[in-house]
């Protein structure tokens, strides 16, 4: 794994944080206030590692003069309990942010990469999460284990740039697992980030839960079927705070952010995306439907000569293996070239 961190594991729950009852140590959380959130959800236990690996990150890297982008993907989870046995989870496999990291990597950029532990990484996504077990990229030569040739060649190119990536400490690997988790971590990054001013990119593909289990309502222990009437569950969630609009007015304000929206309904993207633009006043959308998010994309703006452009790759291009990524992400760093020029 490209610089892992290994101190950080967030799929393990948090046992000590777990509520006693008896005392109750946060206040019911109103969820539509955004820094109520900060306040009534505790922060992970291992954020101030996460705040000092990302900071002497981006430190290193006003020394190289490199820009940087923060790179969200893969999905939340919502805990349903705190000695964590049944969660609400989210479909994304991290395709589109692995993907993206490594064209900003080739681009040039220093990548943080926050993402869905266990969900697909930079340059070990072409193997890990194939249909491939992995050892059919092996064969036995001569008595000995070796890469099967026929991957050989594909593999050391891949191989060579992950090295690159290592070597010149391009990549920095952060974990999510839980929308808390997620939700502790952007804040913290971002205002890391802030220092870059106009240097630092945001581009967040995660898919982030809509709904949670504040932890002022969240069971210590495994809910018990006998507890509830006549076996069923009904869970009450409540809304996440929108934080993207904390992200541009204060957290990083400065830096170009680009959101995704993903909906599965055609007629309804564009407006949902306008309406992003609005409510949180960034600078990019980029639309996505759910069934052909691998072949299409829009970019959405409020401003500039263009404000909807559609980047499509050919049926023969998808067979060919050409990844839609390769057509987003030059445009976006074009779009991040202007907006330092802009902002000088
Ligand atoms: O991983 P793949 O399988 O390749 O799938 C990629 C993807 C379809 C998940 C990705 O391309 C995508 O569209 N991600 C955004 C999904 C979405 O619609 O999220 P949203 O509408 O809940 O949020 C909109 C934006 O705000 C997103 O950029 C999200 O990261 C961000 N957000 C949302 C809520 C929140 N509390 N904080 C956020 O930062």
């Amino acid at each position: 794994m490209p610089n892992a961190a290994p101190i950080i594991h967030t799929s393990a729950p948090e046992t000590d944080q777990a509520i006693d009852r008896t005392v109750p140590d946060f206040p019911v959380a109103q969820s539509s206030d955004e820094d109520n959130y900060f306040q009534t959800n505790t922060a992970p236990q291992y954020l101030d590692e996460l705040r000092k690996e990302t900071s002497e990150f981006i430190r290193f890297h006003q020394a190289t003069g490199k820009k940087v982008v923060l790179v969200t993907s893969g999905g939340t989870t919502v805990p349903l309990e705190n000695n964590t046995v049944r969660f609400i989870d989210n479909f994304s496999a991290g395709t589109r942010g692995a993907t993206s990291a490594e064209y900003f990597l080739e681009s040039g950029y220093a990548v943080i990469f926050l993402h869905r532990e266990f969900s697909l990484l930079p340059y070990s996504r072409h193997y890990s999460h194939t249909t491939n077990c992995f050892l059919d990229y092996m064969a036995e030569i001569d008595g000995k284990i070796e890469i099967n040739p026929k991957y050989s060649k594909s593999m050391l190119e891949i191989y060579q740039k992950y090295q690159h990536a290592r070597d010149q400490n391009l990549l920095l690997v952060l974990p999510f697992t839980t929308v808390n988790q997620y939700l502790f971590s952007l804040k913290v990054i971002s205002k890391e980030l802030h220092q870059l001013q106009t240097k630092a990119l945001f581009y967040l593909a995660a898919a982030v839960s809509d709904f949670f289990l504040p932890m002022s309502k969240l069971p210590e222990h495994k809910i018990q079927a006998q507890d509830h009437n006549g076996g069923k569950l009904v869970v009450n969630l409540d809304p996440v705070p929108k934080f993207l609009r904390r992200l541009v007015d204060s957290w990083a304000p400065g830096a170009m952010i680009t959101s995704f929206k993903l909906e599965t309904d055609e007629n309804i993207l564009l407006k949902k995306a306008n309406q992003a633009l609005d409510r949180y006043c960034h600078q990019l959308v980029i639309g996505n439907l759910l069934q052909t998010r691998k072949k299409e994309i829009v970019f959405v703006k409020k401003e500039g000569e263009h404000p909807v452009v559609w980047y499509r790759l050919t049926d023969e291009e998808l067979a060919n293996g050409v990844e839609i990524e390769s057509l987003i992400i030059p445009n976006v760093i074009k779009e991040h070239e202007e907006w330092i020029r802009l902002h000088k």
